[in-house]
């Protein structure tokens, strides 16, 4: 039997380029006692597979030269050498950009099923962004009710959640996006209580307006400009969950963000970064949170599901223009 993957052929420089990944086809080996063969159905498309495409500092090995290149997946279990994973089963755990993987469990674990909800809203839910909103958002951000949080890449797959949980909170939550469109999205839809249109309007006096008393909570996903204008109006005490910084991942030569120290010190901020594995141990009780608003209709999440494992990478770039809507799915078979 065969499959599909993809490799890295070179890492990129700037913008991924079609050329630094190939497509190939392989056949599959046998599969080992302990192993299972998983059909892929879906394919978690992350700003971060920029990042393990390069070799600059970052939270895992980056994929080698020549290697499948990492993802999260989602699929069906196809063939099962492994006590306790059951032909039928749908997993999901770290992969490849592949329609097949052989697997030996380890980063996997079986995705529970929702009832009445689709199989790509469970999976680009409760699979990462869901606890990187969870726990970057209720361990790091501490939100008590009547604060401000504010939330860049509002209407992403991690931004829509933490505006709901802010909600769930009793947080004031103010939202920037790129477009009328997601803005009114995350208001009229989710019911976050403002937007502001970075590619429409200026953002420091949006936040001046919207939150004059300023900003207890900065739930950062861009860096770069808009993470200036939000820092700036931090409020005494404030915390920062520094979850990604999107702005800067093509960068031809990577560089620090401005420092802040002086208003970190005089306004007593609480900054972490933090990587959602970090909290692996607790994903039991991300998940079961989640499900839960999930199925009493107090959180909803948009999926953006392109079609093809062939588009990966035109599809993956779009994540850095603002292309994508909703959690950014590869659907490699139908589900
Ligand atoms: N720490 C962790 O464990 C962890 C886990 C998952 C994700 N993350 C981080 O969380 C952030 C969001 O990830 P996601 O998976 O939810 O992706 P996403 O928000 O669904 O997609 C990325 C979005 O970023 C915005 N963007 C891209 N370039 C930008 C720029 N130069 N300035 C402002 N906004 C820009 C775009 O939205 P607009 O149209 O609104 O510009 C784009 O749709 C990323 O920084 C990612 O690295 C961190």
């Amino acid at each position: 039997m065969e499959r599909k993957v993809w490799k890295l052929a070179r890492r990129p420089v700037g913008d991924i380029a079609d050329t630094d990944l190939t497509l190939v086809t392989e056949a599959l080996p046998d599969l080992a006692e302990g192993q299972f063969l998983l059909a892929v159905i879906y394919i978690s498309l992350d700003p971060t597979n920029r990042i393990w495409m390069s070799d600059m500092e970052q939270y895992m090995p980056p994929v080698a030269l020549g290697a499948p290149m990492r993802a999260g997946v989602c699929g069906r279990v196809v063939a099962s050498r492994k006590p306790g994973v059951e032909v039928g089963q749908i997993m999901a755990g770290l992969g490849e950009w592949a329609d097949h993987i052989v697997s030996d469990g380890s980063f996997m674990s079986p995705l529970p099923q929702l009832p009445g909800v689709p199989l790509a809203a469970t999976y680009g839910t409760l699979a990462l962004v869901g606890p990187t909103a969870y726990f970057g958002l209720l361990d790091i951000g501490q939100p008590k009710p009547g604060e401000t949080l504010v939330v860049s890449a509002a209407a992403g797959g991690v931004g829509q959640i933490v505006g709901q949980i802010g909600k769930i909170k009793g947080c004031r939550v103010i939202g920037i996006a790129g477009g009328k469109a997601k803005c009114d999205y995350v208001v009229n839809e989710l019911g976050f209580d403002a937007c502001i249109d970075y590619k429409g309007e200026d953002v420091g006096a949006a936040l001046d307006r919207l939150a004059p008393d300023g900003i207890d909570i900065n739930f950062e996903q861009v860096g770069g400009p808009i993470m200036v204008e939000v820092m700036k109006r931090m409020k005494l005490f404030g915390r920062v969950s520094l979850c990604g910084m999107i702005s800067t991942y093509n960068d031809v030569n990577p560089r620090e963000e401005p420092g802040f120290w002086t208003t970190i010190l005089m306004r007593r901020l609480t900054i972490r970064g933090f990587i959602v594995t970090d909290f692996a141990a607790r994903f039991a009780e991300s998940g079961s949170a989640l499900a839960g608003w999930m199925l009493e209709g107090k959180l909803k999440t948009r999926q953006d599901i392109r079609p093809g494992l062939e588009n990966a990478v035109a599809t993956v770039r779009e994540l850095y223009t603002g292309g994508n809507f909703g959690k950014l799915l590869i659907e490699v078979q139908a589900p």
